[in-house]
């Protein structure tokens, strides 16, 4: 085959190499605009399995890169005034001007021919060769040429960032975060030859702007720069060598990701196709790894067009996820002022786990200590303290630490989730509900909810919902309360709703939202809405509430309270998610209201706020009241966004809301959530660190350590979970046992199946090692 690269970094001399070992016979050329030695950056990072891939690949540029490489093993990071260090995170770095020449090295080697500083205009000029490789970097020409045919999606993100470098040798990978009266501005440093560190300086655009570095040439910038970071520079100046980029050296993130790698004979290689953040370091791995793949296949596939094809399906699959890593990684050090209140232990926490792909047994694997360290802290910073029910000496993972919110403590921080049970007859919760909810609590969770329970007959979702509004339910709930705090250490919270648009429906399990059947023993009831939108086209279309249905409601809510309050229950929560009647204030999807309660955020929160003021003033003052929201309609900006959800939160906050239940969804079926582990989680990370509220994250947090981080992290005080307490009752109780932690709440009658577990449980471990 006769190939051209056009562009000479990483992807391109990388292809020509893989290629000629595969085939000594390609006549291969590499056409770079740039001089041998000339080249921007500084240092770039590897991973152990990115060595491994270089390794089986072409042992000897392995080895050559291998003989350079910096080593380090740990993090220090700089904020307000200390130092934190966690270790055990082995990196290696290599400077990048010295890989590009032992890549260039073992290219000429194998016969590939090297053009330097001739500049590629398009592929017209190599017309004859059969394969052209567009391996010209993030602002690829051939790719800008033609993007009806690559169909580049280029995000390009808010912050500012300089690659610099400098003769500071860091030994460890290095965080600096300094505060300035315009902002926090920030580096990520390491040394990664001798004598050189890379040092990326990194902040908001406000910042930027407030520094006067829009203002800046290099010169300037650096000035700027050494001044900020002199205490951490030991006299050595900064450096930069982006004499490639006309204008400022500031540059904008694009994360790029084309819909299609290739066409005809010309096909997208390295940064060209798709890049990831600086902040995650892959971006050359991704170059590398595109370049042994399409080798690979160029050799095993029938024809060039079907090597393409493979080519681009595994690469993209490869990319999005390292794009979903590097989002949340990017996102974190674009909302870094969110997180600039917490103290060191808990921002570094946050800054090693931002990705999600470091958890908290993957810190306590890299550094126990240091993990221990956090624990301790995070135990220390426990409103309720930590002596409750902790051995002496024996720090507590962070999800079986107290929690206090007014005078309610909780033992530990897993919440049973609401769940509908629909298993109520005439509202009335029965021995089902005593033995589901009692076992939940027994189970150790530290606070037990009702599932949804509704302040009117009409606002039950289905028949089989449970009631707050006859002396009947009343005194049911109170033997399933009473229970609770006689038999286990849980708190148990009411849930209150009302179904709105999604009530008169059948159970669950007999048809999700569906209408009840016309024939059958209810038939279908009135439905009240703020508007008359039906749920679904199958549904009812409610009744518009009037200022007398609004009243109504309010005051069913209202004596529902002081029925909880009877009951002797310890929370009570609103249920304002989820598109029932509340929701559907909230929701412009469908409040169209023209009165003062529709159109603006606002106003959309009058009734909702009003009902819960009405409730507040009615429950107890020394206990805590929550307030379940859906933080995300899941249709865009059509619907209520994550931003909005900070406002609902401060405006709740603002009304005595102690605690914010942040769910999402099930308000419209146009939306189209995005799942995955934890998937809600990042709205109470911002609705707790924006609006400064307590919250409960939900949704898909189903592992120990799921639990364990997010606490750390400080993305939310309580978890929630759901599905998995239907599986698995006891639920917490096993998670301590997972932990080998000796201070969760086993009811006395079953300690002996605790030591069994206990036992059973270390057994299947020391197996596990002999394996
Ligand atoms: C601040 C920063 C830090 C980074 N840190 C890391 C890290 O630690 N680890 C990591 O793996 N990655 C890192 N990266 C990403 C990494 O630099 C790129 O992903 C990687 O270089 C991609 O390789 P490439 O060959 O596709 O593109 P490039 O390295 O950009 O190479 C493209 C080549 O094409 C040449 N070229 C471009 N246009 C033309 C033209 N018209 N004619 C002739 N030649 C042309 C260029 O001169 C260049 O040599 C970082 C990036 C940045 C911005
Ligand atoms: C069977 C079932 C019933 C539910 N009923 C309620 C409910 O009554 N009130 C409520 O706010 N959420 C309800 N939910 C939502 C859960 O509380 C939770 O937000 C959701 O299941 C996501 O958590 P998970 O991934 O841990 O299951 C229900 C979920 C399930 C699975």
């Amino acid at each position: 085959m006769k190939i051209a690269c056009l562009g000479g970094g990483p992807a391109g001399l990388y292809f020509g190499i893989s290629m000629k070992l595969r085939d000594p016979n390609h006549e291969i050329v590499v056409v770079e605009r740039n001089r041998p030695y000339d080249t921007f950056g500084w240092g770039v990072v590897f991973s152990d399995q990115t060595m491994e891939n270089l390794r089986l690949n072409d042992p000897k540029t392995a080895d050559a890169i291998l003989a350079e490489f910096a080593h380090w093993d740990d993090i220090d990071i700089h904020f307000k005034g200390e130092c934190v260090t966690s270790t055990g995170h082995g990196f290696a770095g290599i400077g990048r001007k010295r890989m590009l020449n032992i890549l260039q090295d073992r290219a000429q080697e194998l016969g590939i021919e090297l053009i330097f500083e001739q500049e590629v205009d398009g592929v017209d000029a190599y017309k004859d060769y059969d394969l052209i490789v567009a391996s010209d970097g993030l602002n690829s020409k051939i790719r800008s040429a033609n993007p009806e045919a690559f169909q580049p999606d280029i995000d390009t993100r808010p912050n500012k960032f300089i690659w610099l470098g400098t003769k500071k040798k860091y030994d460890a990978f290095t965080f600096i975060f300094e505060e300035t009266e315009h902002g926090w501005i920030w580096v990520h440093a390491y040394k990664f030859d001798a004598d050189t560190s890379t040092f990326i300086v990194e902040c908001t655009e406000k910042t930027w702007r407030g520094l006067g570095l829009d203002k800046a040439d290099t010169e300037q910038s650096i000035a700027i720069c050494e001044e900020i970071f002199k205490d951490y520079l030991d006299c050595n100046a900064l450096m930069s060598n982006a004499r490639h980029l006309r204008g400022s050296a500031w540059l904008n993130f694009p994360r790029i990701n084309c819909g299609t790698y290739h066409h005809d004979n010309v096909v997208l290689m390295g940064d060209a196709a798709h890049t990831a953040h600086f902040s995650i370091g892959s971006g050359t791995k991704l170059a590398l790894e595109d370049a042994i793949v399409l080798a690979d296949l160029l050799h095993s596939e029938d024809s060039m067009e079907a090597a393409f094809t493979q080519y681009q399906e595994a690469r993209r699959l490869e990319v999005l996820k390292l794009q979903s890593a590097a989002r949340n990684s990017m996102e974190w050090f674009e909302e870094l002022e969110r997180y600039t209140h917490f103290d060191p232990p808990q921002f570094a926490y946050s800054l090693l786990t931002r990705s999600q792909r470091v958890s908290h047994e993957n810190l306590r694997l890299r550094d126990k200590e240091w993990l221990t360290s956090v624990e301790r802290w995070f135990a220390g910073k426990s409103a309720a303290g930590v002596t409750a029910n902790t051995a002496a000496n024996d720090v507590p993972p962070p999800m079986f630490t107290p929690f206090r919110l007014r005078q309610m403590d909780v033992m530990n921080r897993i919440v049973v989730s609401p769940m509908a049970t629909y298993s109520a007859t005439d509202g009335i919760p029965n021995d089902f509900h005593l033995v589901h909810l009692g076992a939940r609590a027994q189970g150790g969770a530290g606070l037990v909810f009702t599932e949804m329970t509704c302040v009117t007959p009409a606002g039950r979702i289905t028949p089989g919902c449970p009631g707050l509004y006859s002396d009947e339910q009343e005194a049911a709930w109170k033997r399933i309360v009473d229970y609770t705090h006689q038999w286990s250490g849980a708190k148990i919270a009411m849930q209150l709703g009302h179904s709105g648009p999604k009530g008169s429906t059948k159970i669950g399990w007999e048809g999700m939202d569906q209408p009840l059947d016309e024939d059958g023993d209810e038939g279908n009831w009135e439905l009240l809405a703020p508007s008359p939108v039906p749920w679904s086209p199958n549904n009812q279309t409610p009744r518009e509430m009037t200022e007398a249905d609004m009243d109504d409601v309010e005051a069913a809510f209202v004596q529902a309270v002081e029925r909880a309050d009877r009951c002797g229950f310890d929370m009570v929560e609103m249920h304002a998610a989820h598109g029932y009647l509340l929701s559907a204030f909230l929701t412009p999807l469908t409040n169209k209201r023209v009165d003062e309660y529709g159109g603006l955020l606002e106003n959309r929160l009058r009734f909702p706020l009003r009902v819960f003021a009405a409730m507040r003033a009615a429950w107890p003052s020394d206990k805590p009241m929550s307030v379940r929201i859906s933080a995300n309609d899941w249709v865009g900006e059509e619907g209520i966004t994550p931003d909005d959800a900070v406002e609902i939160a401060r405006a709740f906050k603002q009304a005595g809301a102690d605690i914010i239940d942040v769910s999402a969804g099930q308000t419209s079926i146009q939306a189209k959530p995005v799942y995955g582990r934890m998937f809600q989680t990042p709205f109470s990370d911002r609705i707790r660190n924006e609006a400064g509220i307590a919250t409960m994250a939900v949704g898909n947090i189903f592992e120990v350590d799921h639990v364990n981080s997010i606490l750390a992290a400080g993305r939310a005080d309580l978890c929630c979970l759901a599905r998995p307490h239907l599986a698995d009752p006891y639920w917490t109780l096993h998670a301590a046992a997972e932990q080998g932690y000796q201070g969760a709440a086993w009811p006395n009658q079953y300690l002996p199946g605790r030591d069994q577990y206990e036992r059973n449980l270390a057994r299947a471990a020391d197996m596990a090692i002999q394996v």
